[in-house]
């Protein structure tokens, strides 16, 4: 598809559609413009049913090398405060279909809090991740506090936000950050095939369950297992439910229509 210049995205496939960073100059610096584009590329893909879940990657080298050095050096405490990127940010996270990150290379600041506003990161064994805001005299801006804790635990956030060490893709693997480790030229290729597997279930079911686990971030378990209680209620009354169990009864795959 045309008309962005920092992100190339594909034509969905099975469900599945890509989304590559392309800043090669910049390590795939997230400038605010490339966080629009993506922005308005998820929500194109939101209204699209050819898409199902969308797999957002970078180069063999790099996934992002955080946010734009460059252009934040030009921001004052005026234009932070009217920068666009906090609302690029909401619409990114807002994006109701499953986002896997396929990530090689550098996973840093901005581009660690993109890789975990993905619901799942499939990382290539030579992936690095950090938090290395502290060196530049800041703090992670885009989530990266408050997610990195909730993935990984406080000793581990800590150690990565306060120092700004990297660490490698199987120590992320073994913290919870990541769910899978892959050789480097099969990251894609993995992450694309559990798109492909995800694509091909109920995209009701789906949304609703994101929905649901990602509900466990912001309310206390009671709360949370009453959601999940309604929302299984509510796939009681969906075609996609009752094809699912005819088809395994019938021991037949199911064909679902996101009914
Ligand atoms: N912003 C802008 N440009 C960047 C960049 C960034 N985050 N990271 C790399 N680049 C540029 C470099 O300036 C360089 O450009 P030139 O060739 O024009 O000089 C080019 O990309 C290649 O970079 P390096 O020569 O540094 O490549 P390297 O392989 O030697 O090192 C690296 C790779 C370790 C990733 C190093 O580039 C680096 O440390 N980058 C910065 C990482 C960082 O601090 N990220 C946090 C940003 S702040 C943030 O993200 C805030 C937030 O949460 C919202």
């Amino acid at each position: 598809m045309t008309g962005y210049s920092d992100i190339v995205v594909d034509s969905p496939k099975s469900g599945v559609q890509h989304i590559r960073l392309n800043r090669p100059e910049a390590h795939n610096a997230l400038r605010t413009a490339l966080l629009g584009e993506l922005a308005n590329a998820l929500s194109v893909a939101e209204q699209d049913d050819q898409v199902r879940v969308v797999v957002i990657t970078g180069s063999e080298k790099v996934f992002a090398a955080g946010a734009d050095i460059k252009e934040m050096a030009d921001l004052n405490p005026v234009g932070i405060w009217k920068d666009k990127r906090p609302q690029h940010w909401n619409s990114i996270k807002a994006f109701s279909k499953p986002v896997i990150a396929a990530v090689n290379g550098y996973c840093l600041g901005g581009g660690m809090e993109l890789a975990m506003s993905a619901d799942i990161i499939i990382a290539s064994e030579d992936a690095q991740f950090g938090q290395p805001e502290i060196n530049l005299g800041i703090i992670p801006g885009a989530g990266g506090t408050q997610r990195l804790i909730r993935s990984v635990g406080k000793a581990l956030a800590m150690k990565l936000i306060l120092s700004g060490e990297f660490i490698k893709a199987r120590e992320a693997l073994y913290a919870g950050l990541v769910a899978e480790v892959t050789q480097p030229e099969l990251t894609l290729k993995r992450a694309t095939t559990l798109a492909k597997t995800i694509a091909s279930k109920s995209p009701i079911a789906v949304r609703v369950a994101k929905e649901a686990i990602l509900a466990a971030y912001e309310t206390p378990l009671s709360q949370g297992l009453e959601l999940e209680r309604k929302a299984f209620l509510f796939l009681a009354a969906t075609e996609d439910r009752q094809e699912g169990i005819q088809a395994f009864m019938e021991k037949r795959p199911p064909q679902f229509k996101g009914l």
